[in-house]
């Protein structure tokens, strides 16, 4: 009998000890999402790309870079400066047909006068919308959303002058305001510009066309009232080197800065 009631007090105090080291490390969990409350559907730099590391940052000399097989090399140093717009810019050739070509690197100028710069690749490897622009002095610029990405995409590969590039990737063209240049009907934010100025780039045989500002279609309720526009309303994307693509998560807006105080924060 005796033996028993040793052998129970055991097994309880055993017991006892495990609940409280459980109900301790409990309390311990519970204080910890009482205090920093985690949220885990909101995703941000470190839980997303927690693999990120500043002690592993390596230095990359251009003598070794210039070693580098060419398409490696292009590819990082086509990323290397950032997210950028990406979208795509229409024309007419000489002949009436209408031509796309997906471009990134698109440059706000000025807004007034309200001016937008594009810089086109050598001629030899993009030779329509420069020389229809170079003809007629009109081109839309069209943002690319998730829906048709793929088409979007498509359009950057090499087709011939006389290809209507919008029925060979299944896009539509909508001709309207009495411009002879066609928009993409699919893209959400869409603007016609007018030739102002063409700059041959003598460093890389590139050009900035740079074109006048003349007409815009958007949905007016993604414009803020202060005039921004949230284009990730829209779902405009950005893109990444040639072949990345990415959907935009607004982070913060901020008054205009001024010296020796904090800007205080804007809404979206
Ligand atoms: C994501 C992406 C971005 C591009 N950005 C540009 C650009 O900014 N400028 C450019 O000249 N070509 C750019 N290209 C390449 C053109 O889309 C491609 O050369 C196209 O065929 C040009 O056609 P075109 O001769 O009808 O003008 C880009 C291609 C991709 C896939």
């Amino acid at each position: 009998m005796k033996a028993l009631f040793v052998l129970s007090l055991t097994f309880f105090r055993v017991y006892f000890n495990q609940f409280l080291t459980s109900s301790f490390l409990l309390g311990i969990f519970i204080c910890f999402f009482a205090i920093f409350q985690p949220d885990f559907n909101k995703p941000c730099f470190t839980t997303l790309y927690s693999s990120s590391c500043y002690d592993c940052m390596r230095y990359y000399s251009i003598e070794e870079m210039t070693t580098w097989e060419r398409f490696y090399r292009a590819n990082f140093i086509n990323s290397l400066s950032g997210f950028k717009p990406v979208s795509l810019v229409s024309t007419i050739n000489s002949d009436g047909i209408p031509n796309l070509a997906l471009f990134s690197n698109i440059i706000h100028l000025g807004s007034d006068p309200a001016l937008i710069g594009i810089v086109n690749r050598p001629r030899e490897a993009s030779p329509h919308t420069l020389g229809n622009i170079e003809s007629n002095g009109l081109f839309t610029i069209n943002h690319v959303h998730n829906s048709f990405v793929e088409a979007a995409h498509q359009t950057s590969a090499k087709y011939a002058y006389d290809v209507n590039e919008y029925d060979e990737v299944g896009l539509t063209a909508e001709y309207k305001q009495n411009f002879s240049v066609p928009y993409v009907k699919e893209s959400l934010v869409q603007y016609g510009l007018e030739l102002v100025e063409i700059i041959p780039i003598k460093a890389n045989n590139t050009f900035l066309i740079i074109g006048k500002l003349k007409q815009v279609f958007i949905d007016e309720t993604t414009v803020s009232h202060d005039g921004f526009i949230n284009i990730q309303r829209s779902g405009s994307l950005a893109s990444l080197g040639m072949d990345a693509y990415y959907e935009t998560i607004p982070l913060k807006r901020f008054k205009y800065a001024k010296v020796g105080v904090p800007a205080p924060e804007l809404s979206f």
